[in-house]
């Protein structure tokens, strides 16, 4: 009898349509949009470069696009599913099974390990890990010998590394990852965006923001930011490219 392939994972598509956030409100309860209408369409997977200013709206919109923090108008969906939609719970345990996110200042427990962090979002799950599988991360971003050290004592650097591993352990199919490389030397830049790479390929959607040129020349497609809103959206583009690119947008 003939084999059948096993059908494969295919990366879920994230869609944005018309996202509007305001901030929280300044003394005189004065809200500003710091996102003015978003639309975005990541199907297909891959890796995604989302530039731009430091002010533009970058941080904000993953957030948005990940379940994080709802949006004051427009939806989101990851895989057809509406996230704001869904009833708070319901989102956090989607989420939870879908996405993981590493964050700009890394949102690490510093009194606990560095093995407890990365084991903590299986341990919030009620999900066993295999120790293997610890051993392997750890392993992979040169973090093996400082498993047991509080991450309140470890370098930017050491921090920003635990902090992928805890995302990347809980094998996300969408990974949202806020400058992954913002504290890292040369030599673990590379490391961290081989894996990114890596698991853009095996069907994982990455949507990653970075500030480095030479990062987001490794993207299948960047989202150009500036001023709350999305102004352009491109595929593969070489690192001239994007330099021209960002020149003819203004700004840096
Ligand atoms: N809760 C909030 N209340 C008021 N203003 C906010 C709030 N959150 C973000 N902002 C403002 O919205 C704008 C966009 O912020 P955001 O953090 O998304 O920018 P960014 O592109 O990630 O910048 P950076 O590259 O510096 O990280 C900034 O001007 C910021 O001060
Ligand atoms: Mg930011």
């Amino acid at each position: 009898m003939a084999s059948h392939p096993s059908p494969s994972r295919t990366a879920p598509a994230i869609r944005a349509e018309q996202i509007v956030k305001l901030s929280s409100g300044d003394a005189t309860g004065q809200q500003a949009p710091i996102l003015r209408g978003c639309s975005l369409d990541l199907s297909g997977g891959g890796l995604t470069a989302v530039v731009g200013p430091s002010g533009a709206g970058k941080t904000s919109l993953l957030y948005c696009l990940s379940g994080l923090d709802r949006p004051d108008q427009g939806t989101v969906s990851i895989n057809g599913t509406d996230l704001y939609s869904l009833g708070d719970e319901k989102r956090t345990r989607y989420l939870r099974r879908t996405v993981s996110f590493v964050f700009q200042q890394y949102n690490l427990i510093g009194y606990l390990t560095v093995e407890e962090n990365v084991r903590l979002p299986h341990a919030l799950a009620k999900q066993r890990v295999e120790p293997a599988a610890v051993e392997e991360i750890l392993s992979q971003f040169g973090l093996h010998d400082k498993r047991a050290a509080r991450v309140s004592t470890l370098s930017g650097g050491e921090q920003q590394r635990a902090a992928l591993c805890r995302a990347i352990l809980m094998r996300p199919s969408v990974i949202f990852a806020d400058e992954p490389t913002g504290a890292l030397d040369t030599a673990n830049t590379g490391i961290v965006l081989r894996v990114l790479r890596d698991l853009a390929t095996q069907n994982c959607s990455v949507v990653m923001v970075t500030h480095d040129v030479e990062s987001a020349a490794l993207a299948d497609r960047i989202v150009f930011m500036r001023d709350g809103m999305i102004v352009h959206v491109t595929g593969r583009l070489g690192v001239d490219e994007i330099l021209h690119t960002t020149a003819r947008l203004g700004g840096k």
